[in-house]
């Protein structure tokens, strides 16, 4: 099966599982709009791919106030957009037995791009996907650690495990509309997310998990095959067992109370 869309916005493209999947979709033909903080790496991605083909657009996402403008930017610049990834993501320490040691405005951080700002750039993209003949996509990007969490990132897991959550709702929400709510499930990836910048405490944090090849090539299988969940190498042991015994019951609801919220 083809990948059905045409134009893609990935969020958090600069680096890591972003980037990959830029990459991917550019080489298969669509058009890719790369954003992130750090222009030099969009910059580069464009020079790369040409214009023709990639546009670059610099976003702060913990800037949440900000979002509604981009987005508007982005669907001026671009009416014929189709699908969006919400990929962008950050993972910080958080052991609250080391109480004084977090520092709240750190918190704070991690909920809104890892969560607040997907619900914010969710609720301006809807109604410009609404009337869209033409096959639509949200494809978020949660993690393993949505379903089962690690001590040391607490507050990470409590963001992705928030994001699960909701994407199942808002599937069901955007059903009767052209637009598909899709999940990737990553286990641990090789890529910047465990980075000393970042996370001081861990050692050698690049050589942990999967390949970032391997991911993307299982990751895109998934999509090409148009599955609406993906969970990735490790990430499908609990979901092919309890996870989807609780959404069967979050289906039964469903069957039983109707749609209607
Ligand atoms: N790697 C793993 O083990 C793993 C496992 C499960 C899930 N995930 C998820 O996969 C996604 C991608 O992470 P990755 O592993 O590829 O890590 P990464 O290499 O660190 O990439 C993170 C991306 O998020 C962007 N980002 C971070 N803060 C941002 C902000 N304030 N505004 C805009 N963009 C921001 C970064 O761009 P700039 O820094 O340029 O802004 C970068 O492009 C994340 O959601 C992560 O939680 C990763």
């Amino acid at each position: 099966m083809a990948f059905p869309y045409k134009k893609v916005l990935i969020l958090g493209a600069t680096s890591g599982i972003g980037l990959a999947f830029a990459e991917r979709l550019v080489q298969r033909g669509l058009f890719v709009i790369v954003t992130g903080r750090r222009k030099e790496n969009l910059d580069n991605f464009v020079q790369k791919y040409g214009s023709d083909k990639a546009a670059a657009v610099t976003v702060d996402l913990s800037k949440l106030d900000t979002l509604p403008g981009f987005a508007q930017t982005i669907k001026e610049s671009h009416p014929d957009l189709d699908c969006v990834i919400f990929n962008s993501g950050i993972q910080r320490r958080s052991v609250f037995s080391e109480a004084e040691d977090i520092n709240m405005d750190v918190i704070v951080q991690e909920m809104t791009v890892n969560y607040l700002s997907y619900l914010s750039l969710t609720k301006e993209f809807v109604p410009f996907f609404k009337p869209k003949d033409n096959p639509t996509a949200f494809i978020y990007i949660t993690s393993g650690l949505a379903l089962v969490p690690l001590l040391r990132c607490s507050n990470y897991c409590a963001s992705k495990a928030a994001l699960h959550q909701w994407i199942l709702c808002v599937r069901e929400h955007l059903k009767k509309f052209n637009i598909k709510v899709i999940e990737i499930l990553p286990p641990a990836v090789q890529t910047e997310l465990h980075d000393a910048k970042h996370q001081p405490d861990i050692v050698n944090g690049r050589s942990i998990g999967m390949p970032l090849e391997d991911f993307t090539n299982e990751a895109m299988d998934g999509l090409l095959r148009g599955d609406e969940q993906i969970p990735v190498g490790q990430s499908k042991l609990s979901f092919d067992t309890w996870e989807q015994q609780r959404q069967e019951i979050f289906h039964n609801w469903i069957k039983a109370m109707g749609l209607q919220p």
